[in-house]
């Protein structure tokens, strides 16, 4: 009888101890399903408060929480912004097995300037999920020059640090598709992102004033520049990128404004640009500004059919408005294109316009081979300097 009681009561023991286990388990990793909060995966209800719901949920967890956005259709139907400046996480999953789904009409949204934003967040990883932004409306309407709003970008984060977005799939966007904004340490892998060659203004990545961002395998097909990078920018590695139809990876625009904040230390490498417009380019506005762009790495690149295989373009004046003698004052120097190859949708392969204030300096081209037609293509230089080497064709004009 003892004994039944001792071994009883160990036996209650251990159960107990397994409960407690899995409750501290449970609170140590909380997760907030959005469905049992109220979201609907059926396309047409509005789930955006559920979204909020569990983003305040797993921001007053001190824990690691998790998002979970089970399969479905989630209609997120205006502007919804998760907001860091209370979270008391660092640590925050969202993962996403359904599609996030914008409102058809373009009205609802197109006067927001986003869709999706993260701002002032700490520590959020985004796994998985589609964002469809449903944006051929609105490119449509501004193809037929009529009265339209700007268009949403589909999803940024702001002044964030700590950032993963992985294996994210973004839809026709208004706008931008993914924008990050004054943030540190973001990485961004195995992204989709899909929209018509022609829809307008719908650059695929665009990286402005932060520091540390990755780019690694993904995928960009869309209207405007694949990545495009803005003032402000340092230690930027993209690697393993298939771009096109688009217009390429593009640095700039830069040097609208006259202080500007230059871009620093860029990688490119590994990169398929496939009938785009442009391959690798630097593109700054022919106006003064102090922006510059020094110390950037385009290596290992294959052009299939792109306009501009290899471009500076330091006359940007669309309009022709607003750029008093049409000279930039951004600084273009330490410029390397090695091991660069393909075909030319143009005769000029490489082209170097930059600007006769600042000449650009220390261009290097190092095994690039590009041509035309099953022709030698040409290239072009003005106010460039710099150096060759390695078999270089087009024969190098620096
Ligand atoms: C340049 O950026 C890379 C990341 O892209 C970083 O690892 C490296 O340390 C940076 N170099 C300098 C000199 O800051």
């Amino acid at each position: 009888m003892k004994m039944v009681q001792a071994m009883t009561s160990s036996v209650l023991t251990l159960v107990s101890m397994i409960f407690l286990y899995a409750s501290l388990l449970a609170s140590a990793t909380p997760t907030y399903n959005v469905v049992s909060l109220g979201a609907r995966g059926d396309g047409k209800t509005d789930s955006s408060k559920a979204f909020l719901c569990a983003w305040d949920g797993a921001c007053g967890s001190a824990y690691p929480a998790t998002i979970y956005v089970p399969q479905g259709r989630y209609l997120i139907a205006s502007k919804t912004i998760f907001v860091g400046d209370t979270c008391k996480n660092n640590a925050i999953t969202v993962h996403i097995d359904g599609t996030l789904v914008a409102p058809s009409d373009y009205n609802v949204l197109g006067h927001s300037h986003n869709w999706i934003a993260f701002e002032n967040v700490n520590g959020v990883s985004i796994y998985g999920g589609t964002l469809d932004a449903q944006g051929t409306a609105l490119w449509a309407c501004k193809s037929y020059g009529k009265n339209c709003p700007a268009g949403a970008t589909t999803l940024e984060f702001s002044n964030s640090n700590n950032v993963v977005v992985s294996g994210l799939t973004s839809l026709n966007s208004q706008m931008f598709h993914i924008v990050i904004n004054s943030c540190n340490n973001v990485k961004l892998q195995g992204v989709k992102v899909s929209a018509a060659g022609n829809s307008p203004n719908t650059d695929g990545i665009h990286v402005g004033g932060s520091s540390g961002v990755t780019i690694l395998s993904s995928k960009i097909a869309t209207g405007d520049d694949c990545i495009s990078v803005g003032p402000g920018t340092t230690n930027l590695w993209v690697e393993s990128i298939a771009c096109g139809p688009g217009h390429g990876i593009s640095i700039g625009s830069l040097g609208k404004d006259s202080q500007e904040s230059g871009v620093q230390n860029v990688t490119v490498k590994t990169v398929t640009f496939t009938g785009t417009q442009n391959g690798l380019r630097i593109k700054t506005w022919a106006k003064p500004s102090d922006g510059f762009v020094r110390g950037v790495l385009f290596q290992h690149a294959t052009m299939v059919n792109v306009q501009n295989p290899i471009i500076i373009d330091q006359n940007y004046c669309p309009g022709n408005t607003n750029c008093p003698n049409q000279v930039s004052g951004v600084k273009i120097s330490g410029v390397t294109y090695q091991d660069i190859h393909g075909t030319s949708a143009t005769e000029v392969a490489v082209n170097f316009d930059c600007s006769k204030q600042h000449r650009c300096s220390k261009i290097i081209l190092k095994d690039v081979h590009l041509t035309h037609m099953n022709q030698p293509a040409l290239a072009s230089c003005v106010n460039a300097e710099g150096t060759s080497c390695g078999s270089v064709q087009p024969t190098s004009c620096l």
